[in-house]
């Protein structure tokens, strides 16, 4: 594959979160031609399309791959198709940037990843709340010990959907979305919170640390209070680092005053994160303790988190025949925290990290109930 080149992308879902994929590829037009859509709804492959400059609709990913040859493709379907979506594309050589949650299940996930080769095609996945420039600041300050060791964390998505939202078919139910809060509306927060603590102690800000910033031992409680659906509307969960740091979790689609919310208590400082959908330096509050002077809380220059930030480093990885962030073993751990979360929920146990591996039911579905 030609590098230098203008990269051919497309997008297969054109449902509600495709205009952010859209929006994403328009603001790197400079590198990226959007050459095509698929959605078996043909009037909205179609309407998509007619928002962007020169993108051809298909009623299927089959005929709009074998045509158009894309080098990266956006997968904006429901997270029952990820898995079969994801290798048809790498089978085919080319990169994917898969919307959240990755997929169904740890098994699926290793499926799908399976499908990569050494120096590409890679699929990376969509949690752009880690995106925009007071993350990456937030994890420098954390390496380089600016801030002491985390000590207690607080992370909360406390987020309102109505009987309307619901009532689209694939949600609410294990076969189709995966999960509930914890896994379609949560999972940014808690992939941020767990992102934002791998970082500690890493040195240079760029790498994790290891074990120590790692969660360890998860307890978790879900139920169903509103909705008339069949996974949980509301989990809360309580999470133990390696640094020994604690956590807590709420995911809530049950909180009309919505709120997504990180807050880490540090040795030298609190450091809060209070948005809903997106973050700049703005919506990061620090508060440093009594005996501390200074810190340089204000990153250099100010990005928003978005689809746009976010897929920078996808396509400089493309280009750099690299590993994406937000793919491998960095786009697994969320996904393995939510399946302990769950379990930890239905067993009442507590849930270790790595215990969840093939054999485990609860590796093959959240709810763990799947066969074999
Ligand atoms: N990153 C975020 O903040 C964010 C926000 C919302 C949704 N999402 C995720 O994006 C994904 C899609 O969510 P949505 O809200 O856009 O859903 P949606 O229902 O609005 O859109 C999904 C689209 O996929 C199409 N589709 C279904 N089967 C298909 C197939 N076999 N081939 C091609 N198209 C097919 C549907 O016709 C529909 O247009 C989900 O995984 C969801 O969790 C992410």
């Amino acid at each position: 594959m030609a590098r230098g080149k203008r990269l051919r992308v497309a997008v297969v879902g054109t449902g509600a979160i495709a205009d952010s994929h859209r929006a994403a590829y328009q603001a790197h037009h400079d590198d990226v031609d959007l050459v095509a859509a698929a959605d078996v709804d043909e009037a909205r492959a179609l309407a998509f399309c007619a928002t962007t400059e020169h993108a051809k609709p298909y009623p299927d990913l089959d005929s709009l791959l074998d045509e158009q040859e894309p080098d990266l493709v956006s997968i904006c379907t429901p997270p029952g198709l990820h898995v079969e979506q994801t290798k048809k594309v790498l089978e085919r050589g080319a990169w994917v940037w898969c919307e959240k949650p990755p997929c169904r299940s740890l098994a699926e996930y290793d499926e799908m990843t399976s499908a990569e080769r050494e120096g590409g095609p890679y699929v990376s996945f969509v949690y752009q709340q880690r995106s925009g420039s007071a993350v990456g600041h937030f994890r420098q300050l954390l390496a380089k010990g600016e801030l002491g060791r985390p000590l207690v964390a607080h992370c909360q998505t406390t987020w309102y959907r109505d009987a309307a939202y619901y009532a689209v078919p694939w949600r609410g139910r294990w076969t189709t979305e995966g999960g509930g809060p914890a896994m379609g509306h949560g999972i940014h927060q808690m992939d941020l919170l767990l992102h934002l603590l791998a970082g500690a102690g890493a040195g240079d800000g760029d790498g994790d640390s290891g074990a120590g910033g790692e969660w360890t031992e998860v307890q978790a409680m879900t139920a169903r209070l509103v909705h008339d659906v069949e996974t949980e509307d509301v989990s809360t969960a309580l999470v133990r680092f390696g640094s020994g740091a604690l956590a807590t979790v709420v995911n809530s689609v049950l909180s009309p005053d919505e709120v997504s919310r990180i807050r880490i208590d540090c040795e030298r400082a609190t450091v809060e994160l209070t948005h809903l959908y997106g973050h700049s330096a703005e919506n990061w509050r620090y508060t440093l303790a009594p005996d501390v002077a200074e810190i340089p809380t204000e990153p250099a220059e100010d990005v928003r988190s978005s689809h746009a930030a976010a897929l920078t480093p996808v396509l400089e990885a493309y280009r750099a025949e690299k590993r994406t962030p937000c793919s491998g073993a960095d786009g697994r751990r969320v996904l393995e925290f939510v399946a302990a979360l769950y379990k930890a929920a239905f067993t009442g146990q507590i849930v270790r990290r790595g215990e969840i591996g093939p054999g485990d039911p609860f590796y093959r579905d959240m709810a763990g109930v799947a066969a074999g």
